[in-house]
């Protein structure tokens, strides 16, 4: 497999592993908002999520340069997939990934209170995994028809 095989497969399964953090650190934050601590445990749960997620943009910006499936032909705007991996999936996940960055950063350092931490995490980390799930090429819906390979 070459370097491109590796890294689409790297990119495709550490999705699996992105998801679960982000579901672990919104169900810690969710039961640790009136706990009236912020722990040693929450600040590594909330920093492992997010930097699972910069691991999967830097290979996703690899990807970016030297994957097939984005290049800027003629018509690709109107082409689903092409506008999609060109478009849409880095630029969605990019402000997903910068809304939880954003929101960890100010629980850490910006707020006073554990209850207005573990609030930041909460409706930052909720408002990504909402967009990082839409912008996962799924291998259903209007994947389906783009076969194996993808999803
Ligand atoms: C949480 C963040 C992300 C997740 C969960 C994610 C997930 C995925 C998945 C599941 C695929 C399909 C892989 C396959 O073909 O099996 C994919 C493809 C791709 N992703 Fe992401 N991605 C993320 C962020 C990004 C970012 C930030 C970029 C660009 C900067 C990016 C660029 C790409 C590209 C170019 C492909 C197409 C690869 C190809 O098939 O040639 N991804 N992504």
């Amino acid at each position: 497999m070459d370097i491109y095989g590796i890294l689409v497969h790297l990119h495709s399964g550490l999705r699996w592993v992105v998801l679960l953090l982000l579901i672990y650190a919104i169900i810690n934050a969710a039961r640790s908002i009136s706990s009236g601590k912020y722990l040693k445990k929450d600040k590594m749960i909330n920093l492992f999520t997010m930097i699972s997620l910069h691991i999967q943009l830097l290979i996703g910006l690899i990807l970016y340069i030297i994957s097939p499936n984005v290049k800027f032909i003629d018509g690709w705007m109107k082409d689903s997939m092409l506008r999609f991996f060109a478009l849409e999936h880095i630029t969605l996940m990019i402000i997903a990934i910068a809304i939880i960055t954003i929101g960890r950063s100010r629980a850490e350092k910006k707020l006073e209170g554990t209850r207005n931490k573990h609030r930041a995490i909460l409706i930052s980390y909720i408002i990504g995994l909402i967009l990082i799930l839409v912008s996962i090429p799924w291998p259903f819906g209007r994947w389906a028809s783009f076969g194996a390979g993808l999803g």
